[in-house]
This record gives structure tokens, sequence and C-alpha cells, in this order.
């Protein structure tokens, strides 16, 4: 049986499948992930920060995570409609890394989500040789977490009382996946 590699891109850096482009983060992205960040729900399910009043605000934010982070966005027709982060640990814990992910409302359900997850999970486990991923989800995000589970994430924990919205009060899980040693060095990643 002969297998035919895929169609290389005519853009270095992306992977395209049936319309969508899974690349770097570029700082042309700056006003599509703005829009993205200060979504109704996004802000209501995906994330604790309060809105970002510019680019300029949102680009702080992200520079303030440090270095070390892998950053993509699911782009379509040039704009970017998702967005995901690896943030590796450092040290005793440069075996681990946490990941976050987001998808724009009018894109959801197009199974760009679990592109974006594919993605950082890849990296994590080839490039980064990453053994324990971890993340923490709001416990009423359902869609999330049943999308976590999907890729191999298991609940380790309830963080109570985690978020506040208005007078409530919102629950926390922490979700982590583990995965073999995969030979690559630990930080190996940093220098890609
Ligand atoms: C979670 C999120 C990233 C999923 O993105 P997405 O592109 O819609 O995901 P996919 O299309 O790949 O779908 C993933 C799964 O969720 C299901 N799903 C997606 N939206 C759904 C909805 N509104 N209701 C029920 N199921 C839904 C899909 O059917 C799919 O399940 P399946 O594979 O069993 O069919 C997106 O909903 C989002 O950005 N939410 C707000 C931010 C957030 O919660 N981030 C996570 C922070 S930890």
């Amino acid at each position: 049986m002969t297998i035919s590699p895929p169609e290389p891109s005519a853009t270095p850096g992306y992977f395209r499948s049936n319309g969508l482009a899974i690349r770097r983060r570029a700082e042309r992205d700056g006003g599509a992930l703005l829009e993205l960040f200060n979504e109704e729900r996004f802000q209501h399910f995906g994330t604790a920060m309060e809105r970002f009043a510019s680019v300029e605000d949102l680009q702080v934010w992200l520079d303030s995570l440090g270095e070390a982070k892998f950053e993509i966005v699911g782009d379509v027709d040039g704009k970017a409609v998702g967005y995901g982060r690896l943030q590796p640990f450092s040290d005793r814990q440069s075996h681990s890394g946490r990941i976050f992910l987001g998808v724009c409302e009018a894109f959801r359900r197009r199974r760009i989500g679990s592109a974006l997850l594919q993605c950082l999970l890849a990296t994590a486990d080839i490039l980064a040789g990453l053994q324990r991923i971890q993340l923490t989800v709001f416990s009423d995000n359902d869609v999330a977490i049943q999308l976590y589970r999907r890729f191999g994430f298991e609940v380790e924990g309830r963080h109570r009382r985690f978020l506040r919205r208005g007078a409530e009060f919102v629950d926390a899980f922490t979700m982590a996946r583990i995965c073999p040693r995969t030979g690559r060095p630990y930080g190996a990643f940093k220098r890609c």
C-alpha cells in the first residue's frame, strides 16, 4: 500500500483542511482576538479576565504570560476565528504544561476547537515531549469538558467558588491528560 503525503501548503507554517488553516498567532490577529476574548459567551464560559479595552491591552496581557508559549489561531478566509495556547512549565515541572482554547461564537461546532486542540496536543507530545497537560475549566462549561474528555483529559479535582459571576459563584475543575515519555528532552520546546 502506498501512502501519499498531504499536499504541501503554499504558506510555511500552515496546516490546512476544509477551509480552515491552523497557523502561529501573528501581530495582525490582534483585532480578531480582541473580538473573540470580549464576546459574551467567551467571557461567561472561557475566562476569568475582564474584557480588554484595546488590542494593546490584550497584547500586554499575552506578553505577561512569558516567552515560553506556543500560540496558534484557527484561520478562516484570513481571519483568526479561534485561538489556542500551550505553555510549558519550567524547572522541575518542565515535563508538563497547560493549555487554553477558544473559538468565536459564529464558528463553533465546526470542529475548529477540536483541530486547535489536536495541534496543541501534537506539539506537546511530539515536539515538546511533555508528559502532563493540564487546564482549568468552569464546572458548568459542559461543551468544553466533553471536548477535553474526548481527547483523553480527566477531571482531577474541583476548585470551589473559583469564579464570581455577579452575585453567583462558579466552581472549576482541574483536568489533566498524561501521555508517555516521547524521548524528546524536556524544555526542547523553548528552542523551537
Ligand atoms: C469549547 C470550545 C473551544 C469548543 O469549540 P468548537 O469549535 O465549537 O468545538 P468542536 O466543533 O470541535 O466541537 C467539540 C465538541 O463539542 C460539541 N459541541 C460544540 N458546541 C456545542 C454546543 N453548543 N452544544 C452541545 N455540544 C456542542 C460538538 O458537537 C463536539 O462534540 P462531538 O465531537 O462529540 O460531536 C468553544 O465552545 C468555546 O470557545 N467556548 C468558549 C471558551 C471556552 O470555553 N474555552 C475553554 C476554556 S477551558
